[in-house]
Order: structure tokens, then C-alpha cells, then sequence
């Protein structure tokens, strides 16, 4: 059972490497949390999984919009950040359910608490000298799974911490 593993990014390059193993390894529906100080870097790992996932075009970030949403082979993947968001109360405003999309990947979800379905995985980004730390927490059976895969992932291996 892997419910945390930890890795060391030390550039840019190596959070959007993380983001392309995510990508490969994710299950077919997934919610996934990334938490961090303001340019932690939790945009750069989307962008990232969600272009691994062949998204075409700008992928900007949903600071104002509160949602951008991407067709994906399967469905669909939601991009939050709820940075700006007033009380979570403001998210049914939006009509999200939870059923349609595929991939939800949300910023500052401590700020949607109760207005967001359960979550699977939990990436927390801390800016760590001029790198940045990575702690992926499991929340779910799904998560742990995802983690086990992710482990696995040769390209990923300098990466992880001892
Ligand atoms: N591992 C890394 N090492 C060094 N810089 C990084 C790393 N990962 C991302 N960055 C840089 O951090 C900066 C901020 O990233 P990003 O916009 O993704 O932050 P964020 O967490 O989404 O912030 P916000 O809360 O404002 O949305 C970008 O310039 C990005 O290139
Ligand atoms: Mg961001």
C-alpha cells in the first residue's frame, strides 16, 4: 500500500515531468487536490498533465474564470482554482457534477471545502530553495493505486526522496 510519496523538483522541467506521470498513470475518473503558496507551482503541474492528455491550445490558468474545462479522449478534465472564490456555496453557482467530469484538478480546494466531490489524491507543492518539494498523499483505494503506479515510473525514479 503507497499512501505518500515524496519527490524533490528542482526546476520547472521536473514539476512537468510529474504532471506527465500523473497523466499516465491516472485512473479513468479521478479528483485531485494541489495545494501550495501562491506560485508553488500548482498551475505548472497542470498545465503539464493536462497536455500529456493531448490538450490542444492555451491551457490558462482558471485564476479568474474559477473553471476552465478541456474535452479529453474519454470526457472531460476541469481545471478550479478557487483562490478568488468567496465561500464554497459559490460553487453550485457553477453547475458542476461531479459524474461528468473525468479528471477534476483544483487549486485552493481548502476554499471549495464542502462543495467539492471526495478527493483521491492530494499534491502538495512547497517552494523549497529555488526547487520545489512535491507530497503526494493517497485519499482513496483509487489514489493508492495511482501511487503505486506512479512509483513504478522510471523517468520519475531521481525524483523521489529517499
Ligand atoms: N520545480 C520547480 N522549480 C522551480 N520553479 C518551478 C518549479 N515548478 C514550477 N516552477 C515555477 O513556479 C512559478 C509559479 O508557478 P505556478 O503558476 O504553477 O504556481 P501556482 O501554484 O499555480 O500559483 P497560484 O497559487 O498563484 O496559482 C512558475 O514560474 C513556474 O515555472
Ligand atoms: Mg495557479
Amino acid at each position: 500500500m503507497t499512501t505518500m510519496i515524496e519527490l524533490l523538483l528542482p526546476e520547472a522541467e521536473s514539476t512537468d515531468l510529474l504532471g506527465q506521470a500523473l497523466a499516465q498513470t491516472r485512473p479513468a475518473q479521478a479528483v485531485v487536490h494541489l495545494q501550495g503558496d501562491l506560485g508553488a507551482g500548482k498551475s505548472t503541474l497542470a498545465r503539464a498533465l493536462l497536455r500529456a492528455l493531448g490538450v490542444q491550445g492555451s491551457i490558462r490558468s482558471p485564476t479568474y474564470t474559477l473553471i476552465e474545462r478541456y474535452p479529453l479522449a474519454d470526457g472531460e478534465a476541469w481545471h478550479l482554482d478557487l483562490y478568488r472564490i468567496g465561500d464554497a456555496g459559490e460553487l453550485d453557482f457553477l453547475g458542476l457534477d461531479e459524474a461528468s467530469a473525468d479528471l477534476w484538478l483544483v487549486e485552493w480546494p481548502e476554499r471549495g471545502v464542502g462543495g467539492l466531490p471526495p478527493v483521491d489524491l492530494v499534491v502538495a507543492l512547497e517552494i523549497d530553495g529555488y526547487g520545489r518539494r512535491a507530497r503526494l498523499q493517497a485519499r482513496s483505494v483509487k489514489g493508492e493505486a495511482w501511487l503505486q503506479r506512479l512509483g513504478q515510473m522510471a523517468h520519475l525514479q531521481p525524483f523521489f526522496t529517499p
